[in-house]
């Protein structure tokens, strides 16, 4: 019988414009979105660990950093890592059963069940985890997943459920995040499309391969002020205009808000972060009425998509993804960040 019981859950993201210039000092800006994933944690008799459970699979994690069961889970050990640093869950027997509303990369699924995890297990062991301390739980096990330091705009993004702009700083180093309006014009969806078909390439490699196309030539702190700028300068405009128009959001500013998109994703794709699938489904896509698709997030093989599209045009848009083969899904902007549901 459980000793103690919670649930709580926490809204996924999307970086809606630039990622990887990001890497380099220019703003980006990202959106909570609907897909909510749920953690329901039970503290039981027994001995000290935290069993997972759900869709994703099934793992053990003890005190010590032991792991059993599926490796590939071991992210979610940096938030039980977290929980006994604090002196939370440390004595105890807890299950975790993970609900995940959508199995897809970039939209910071990482991040979302962190943030749950971390809220659910600290309750079902009686205690109320901060705001902060929410984020920084969210963000160890970004810190496994992306395998380095992430910039934090995920575990930001799910945790305040707000629209964010955020931008790396260089002296002293850190990340700046401020709240920010998003609005989709009346009329106007965003899809994700999950290219995923067995293969991932990693957020690591592809920052690699961004870098090496810009020529940085070493990592960004390395280098000088107007390096970075000269990295950055061809996505500058594309951030002021957009986020002006996100702002505003009315129906006028659609058809600037996807050819904004497309300037920014062929700025990535030029830069070796898109796929040959990924050029196939976007020619498909904005021919069947599309305003706009880019990567979002690292791109690469098995990365999301994302196509602004009217809803008039959207079975079309969904036509192509699926006639390829990809599972794509309608998103809101979230209205909750991570919260205890009981
Ligand atoms: O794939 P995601 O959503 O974790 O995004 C990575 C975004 C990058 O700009 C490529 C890296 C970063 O840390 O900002």
């Amino acid at each position: 019988m459980a000793l103690n019981h919670a649930v709580a859950s926490a809204p996924t993201k999307l970086i809606l414009f630039g990622e990887h210039f990001v890497v380099y000092g220019t703003p980006g800006i990202a959106i909570p979105i609907s897909p909510r994933n749920y953690v329901t944690a039970n503290r039981l008799e027994g001995g000290p660990s935290l069993h997972l459970t759900g869709v994703m699979g099934d793992a053990v994690f003890e005190p010590g950093g032991r792991i059993a069961g599926d490796l590939s889970l071991g992210m979610f050990g940096a938030a039980y890592h977290f929980l006994n640093e604090k002196g939370i869950a440390k004595n105890g027997l807890f299950k975790a059963d993970v609900k995940l509303d959508r199995r897809c990369k970039g939209i910071g699924n990482s991040s979302s069940v962190g943030a749950a995890l971390g809220l659910a297990v600290a309750r079902a062991s009686g205690k109320r985890l901060l705001k902060e301390e929410v984020f920084e739980c969210a963000q160890q096990v970004d810190g496994v997943a992306h395998g380095g330091r992430p910039s934090g705009i995920d575990a930001r993004t799910v945790v305040e459920g707000k629209p964010q702009i955020f931008r790396r700083l260089f002296s002293p180093p850190g990340f700046e995040f401020r709240q920010t309006g998003v609005l989709l014009p009346t009329g106007f969806c965003l899809v994700v499309i999950d290219t995923f078909r067995g293969k991932k390439s990693t957020t690591r490699e592809l920052v690699e391969r961004f870098g090496q196309t810009v020529g940085a030539g070493g990592l960004p702190e390395t280098l000088s002020d107007d390096a970075r700028a000269r990295i950055c300068a061809p996505y500058a405009t594309i951030y002021d205009k957009a986020a002006g128009l996100l702002s505003k959001g009315t129906p006028d500013c659609a058809k600037s808000i996807g050819e904004l998109m497309n300037e920014n994703h062929l700025l990535l794709s030029e830069r070796g972060v898109s796929t040959d699938e990924i050029e196939v489904l976007r020619t498909g896509c904005l021919k069947a009425g599309a305003l706009g698709m880019k990567i979002s997030g690292a791109g690469g093989e098995g990365g999301a998509v994302i196509a602004f599209v009217s809803e008039k045009k959207l079975r079309g848009v969904e036509a192509i993804a699926k006639d390829l083969g990809f599972v794509c899904f309608v998103v809101e902007i979230a209205k909750q960040g991570a919260v205890l549901e009981k």
